[in-house]
């Protein structure tokens, strides 16, 4: 019996949280999971009625669920900054989620804005370590508010937290497919400490996977490389930032935030799927959001607590209504409601 906790969250979130639980039920028909969900009312609105985030009991909590399904955090009338280290950070740093899977795979090659790239040239995985770098929050002000300011962010790695984000990248790749190819996604050139520890843990591990190819590319060539010649990669591994970053321009050529789901992965703990696209407050309530995101998260979720054949049937089922069904992936241009592709995917599902 899985227990699932669900923070439907702000914006749009509730509408893609809804659809993707209709096919979590339809799976468990189909494939004979047994699960019980809890929705908890974590998010923008909640924050603005009451002044809570996430308490520490609220984890506490949360730490009785085999996994955590997300719509999305976010509200426009709250202040950048507050629901998102407050409520999704907390939750990613709180569970200890040290990977950031992030598949960016090409549907039809019909919503890809490169041209001439077809789905088999865009389908790679980025690992993005989820746990330190520049999102540990450390750094500080000297001289707020005066002419002489100056604002430090530091970027925090640790050999341990580096390695086991490096080792997991590793066993992802020589599990994925033949390809059997990792490329350390990094800055070398300039951040010398930081990208100085990150490759040399890449290469001692590197040692102990002989059957994996390495490679390794600058971050900013690497988004030259995904316009350019995105079949080149298989994993990409790279620190909390950089995967941030390069994972929005890799949702873009997976034809857009309507399709990209993520997992926020914990190996032994408490691990937490969401749609990477955020609350998209101006679709709000108007039935136009894509909800493939989350149905691909859940399809991601399922895979994650071990029912694989279930994961793989609504990955082809995506794959299905992507080809012969949706005019756009895009918000309002789909051809169908939020709730129509949610049950078209049912409906395949059967
Ligand atoms: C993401 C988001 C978050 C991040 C924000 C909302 C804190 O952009 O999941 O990629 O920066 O990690
Ligand atoms: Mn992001």
């Amino acid at each position: 019996m899985y227990k699932i906790a669900v923070i439907p969250g702000d914006g749009t979130g509730p509408e893609v949280a809804r659809e993707g639980l209709k096919v979590l039920e339809q799976a468990s028909k189909k494939f004979g999971f047994k699960y019980e969900t809890k929705v908890f009312d974590f998010g923008g609105q909640r924050y603005l009625n009451t002044g809570k985030v996430l308490e520490d009991s609220d984890i506490v909590e949360l730490k009785k669920y085999s996994a955590i399904f997300l719509g999305a955090i976010g509200h426009p009338d709250v202040k950048p900054g507050i629901l998102e280290t407050g409520i999704l950070l907390k939750l990613r740093f709180a569970f200890d989620q040290y990977i950031n899977l992030r598949p960016v795979k090409l549907y039809n090659a019909k919503f890809c804005p490169l041209r001439d790239k077809k789905p088999e040239d865009i389908d790679f995985v980025v690992v993005r370590e989820n746990s330190e770098g520049l999102y540990k929050g450390m750094g500080e002000f000297k001289s707020k508010g005066s002419s002489d300011e100056v604002a430090i962010q530091i970027s925090y790695n640790t050999r341990k937290g580096v390695e086991r984000c490096i080792r997991y990248a590793f066993e992802y790749t020589r599990k994925r497919n033949n390809k059997k190819k990792l490329t350390l996604c990094g800055k070398t050139n300039v951040l010398t400490y930081a990208w100085d520890l990150w490759q040399r843990t890449f290469n001692e591990v590197a040692g102990e996977y002989p059957d994996v190819t390495t490679d390794y590319a600058h971050v900013d060539a690497t988004t030259m490389w995904f316009v350019k010649n995105p079949e080149w990669f298989d994993v990409i591994v790279t620190d909390n930032m950089f995967g941030d970053i390069i994972t929005d321009l890799g949702a873009m050529i997976q034809g857009g935030m309507g399709i990209a789901a993520g997992g926020n992965i914990n190996p032994q703990g408490v691990s937490m799927f969401e749609p990477i696209g955020g609350s998209a407050p101006k679709y709000t309530g108007k039935n136009v959001i894509n909800p493939l995101a989350a149905i691909c998260a859940v399809g991601m979720m399922l895979e994650n607590l071990g029912e694989a054949e279930a994961a793989k049937a609504i990955e082809q089922v995506v794959i299905g209504i992507v080809n012969k069904d949706l005019k756009s992936l895009a918000a309002g241009k789909m051809g169908y409601s939020t709730s129509q592709v949610g049950d078209l995917v049912i409906k395949r599902l059967e």
